[in-house]
């Protein structure tokens, strides 16, 4: 080794010691007659010292020379330091430099690598390497795999055993477009990358393996946010001869383990919702439960406030529905106005918002006066069940449309009211999901979660009666602060079952056995009734360290457009590789 220590390891107790010291030069110090050098790696900064007399006038020499990033080896002794640094665990010593020898020199880096840079996230992504030396980059990867650690010990704690699966495979219907990869060997013909490994888990449970898990790269085509990355990780699992109460019990413990094990948190129960209350009460199938703001329906099922008022906006609409927003009534003109155009922006669609205000001495003032008397008013304030200095806010449209418009008001008033701390977490599963959903411009069923997904049992006759919008799943999502961690479900394991769906689906006999026949085969050998979920890796890290970026927990992640800007990819094939590919390319 070329050092005995690293710099993050030394102490008063070392005093005394001669050491060899490896790393980067954090910056230097040059005061005359003596210089300080911050010796940094993986592990934490080492202050060297030189003195003009008493170090050789060659390593002097050297450290006047020395530039940020440079790569050193430092030889010296430990000794206690004059003016101690309480802020660094190695502040009470330095080193006192005998020889100093340059392993590398480097160029300046082109932005600074301090725990705050100056570079922006393009220039950072370019120099990911360098971006990695940074603390906050390096602690999220040692998150990671903190994280990953603990899933292990976990899993093989409950007989689970990791199967590789393959990387080069077929289309696996996720939702998404496939990543697809030309085949030398067979011209014309196309591997798709994995969306996830859902058939082959499936087929190692009816080969018998009946606890299994897998760490996997998955890949996506699809367009990026924050949370979303085109090659993803999930902790992937799956187990047999289960119903769903086992898996939402075996997971519930993956996610205690992690919480307690990574955050030293103790999270309890983990609550259930039902899908049809997530929409209900939060307009999302991933609410936010860190806050309350529940909806309250002034018009809809069952609930009629607003009608007979001559207001033609709710009198049209089938649903008006609100939020209560505690000791927000002092929300100026301008800050209303704000919201509006919020809620008007193309993503969220809505036409407007109309507000009302809970004022000190309890009377109601709206942006609806006009149509609505003190005592209608009144009546609304009543159903939020509002107090003085709360503003209402109100969406009217069609159904989900507008609970998923006002999801969004909510998230925003929730972070502008300060009620989304990353640090206070709630874990919640929402269950019951629809099998199916209807996809209006394609017109046709689409699966919600994937078409392996089992219905309710009790559900099937809806099925076959060709009532696909009531049937609900043996599906369930895991959220952790309105953010989908986990999915998954139980599946279908019989043949018939399974065609059945897929002809749901729209598939012909034909075209399900050229795509699935694998699977429908496997069925027909004896298949156990199983189920499983998987976890978004990505995404479980950057909860546990409280941001909403996956970037951050990736070593070498894609930007917004998918490229890699580091290693510039994807880029254009030479012909000759085209050519023997026997692909023809028309940009
Ligand atoms: P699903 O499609 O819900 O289920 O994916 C599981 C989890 O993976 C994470 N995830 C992503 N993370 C980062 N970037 C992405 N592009 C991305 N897409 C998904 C989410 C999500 O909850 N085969 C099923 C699981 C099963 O049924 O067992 C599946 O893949 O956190």
């Amino acid at each position: 080794m070329l050092r005995t220590h690293t710099n993050g390891e030394l102490r008063i107790e070392h005093a005394g010691t001669e050491v060899t010291l490896c790393g980067w030069v954090q910056r230097s110090r040059d005061k005359g007659g003596m210089i300080w050098v911050d010796l940094r790696d993986r592990y934490g900064v080492t202050q060297l010292m030189l003195e003009e007399g008493k170090s050789s006038a060659e390593a002097l020499a050297l450290a006047r020379g020395l530039g940020r990033e440079f790569v050193v080896e430092a030889k010296g002794v430990v000794v206690e330091r004059l003016s101690k640094n309480d802020k660094m665990p190695t502040g009470d010593i330095e080193i006192k430099v005998k020889e100093l020898r340059v392993l590398n020199p480097a160029k300046l880096p082109p932005f600074l690598i301090e725990d705050e840079t100056d570079g922006g996230d393009d220039i950072r992504m370019k120099y990911r390497y360098l971006d990695l030396r940074r603390n906050p980059i390096r602690e999220s990867l040692q998150l990671r795999h903190h994280v990953g650690r603990e899933v292990r010990n976990y899993l093989d704690k409950q007989d689970f055993i990791e199967v590789e699966t393959p990387v080069l495979i077929k289309s696996t219907p996720e939702g998404a477009r496939d990543f697809v990869v030309p085949s030398r060997m067979n011209p014309g013909e196309f591997y798709a990358l994995p969306q996830s490994p859902q058939t082959f888990k499936q087929l190692l449970m009816v080969s018998g393996f009946d606890r299994y898990y897998q760490i996997v790269k998955c890949f996506r085509d699809e367009d990026l946010r924050a949370d979303r990355q085109p090659e993803f990780t999930q902790i992937d699992c799956e187990m047999s001869f289960v119903e769903q109460e086992d898996i939402l019990n075996m997971f519930e413990g993956l996610i205690r383990h992690l919480f307690q094990n990574v955050k030293g948190l103790d999270i309890g129960q983990v609550p259930r919702m039902t899908y049809a209350d997530a929409m209900k009460y939060y307009g999302s199938d991933k609410p936010d439960i860190r806050f309350d703001m529940k909806f309250v329906e002034l018009k809809g099922e069952g609930v009629d406030l607003t009608s007979g008022k001559d207001f033609q906006v709710f009198d049209a609409a089938n649903t008006v529905v609100g939020i209560c927003v505690k000791g927000a009534a002092e929300y100026t003109r301008k800050q209303i106005d704000e919201l509006t155009d919020f809620v008007r922006r193309p993503q969220i669609g809505a036409k407007g918002l109309i507000y009302a205000r809970v004022q000190a001495d309890g009377v109601v003032k709206s942006s609806v006066d006009k149509f609505y008397s003190e005592a209608d008013l009144a009546t609304w304030a009543a159903a939020f069940n509002a107090e003085p200095g709360d503003l209402i806010l109100v969406l009217s449209g069609d159904g989900d449309k507008v609970r998923k418009q006002l999801n969004e008001l909510r998230l925003d008033m929730g972070t502008r009211m300060g009620l989304r701390d990353p640090n206070n977490y709630t874990v919640h599963w929402v269950v019951d999901f629809p099998l199916l959903e209807y996809g209006e411009e394609e017109d046709r069923w689409f699966a919600m979660h994937h078409p392996f997904t089992s219905p309710k049992p009790e559900d099937i006759p809806l099925m076959l009666a060709g009532e696909f919008g009531k049937v609900r799943a043996n599906a369930y999502d895991l959220v952790v602060n309105g953010v989908e961690v986990g999915g998954g479900s139980i599946r279908i394991f019989q043949k018939d079952l399974q065609s059945k769906m897929f002809e749901v689906l729209g598939f012909t006999p034909e075209e399900a056995q050229a795509q699935f026949g694998f699977l429908l085969d496997a069925f027909e050998y004896g298949a156990p009734p199983h189920g499983g979920l998987a976890f978004g890796f990505d995404r479980l890290c950057s909860l546990f360290g409280g941001t909403d970026s996956i970037r951050d927990y990736i070593a070498f992640p894609k930007n917004n457009a998918g490229r890699d800007v580091m290693i510039d990819s994807p880029s254009p094939l030479a012909q000759a590789q085209l050519d023997e590919l026997k692909i023809k390319t028309t940009v």
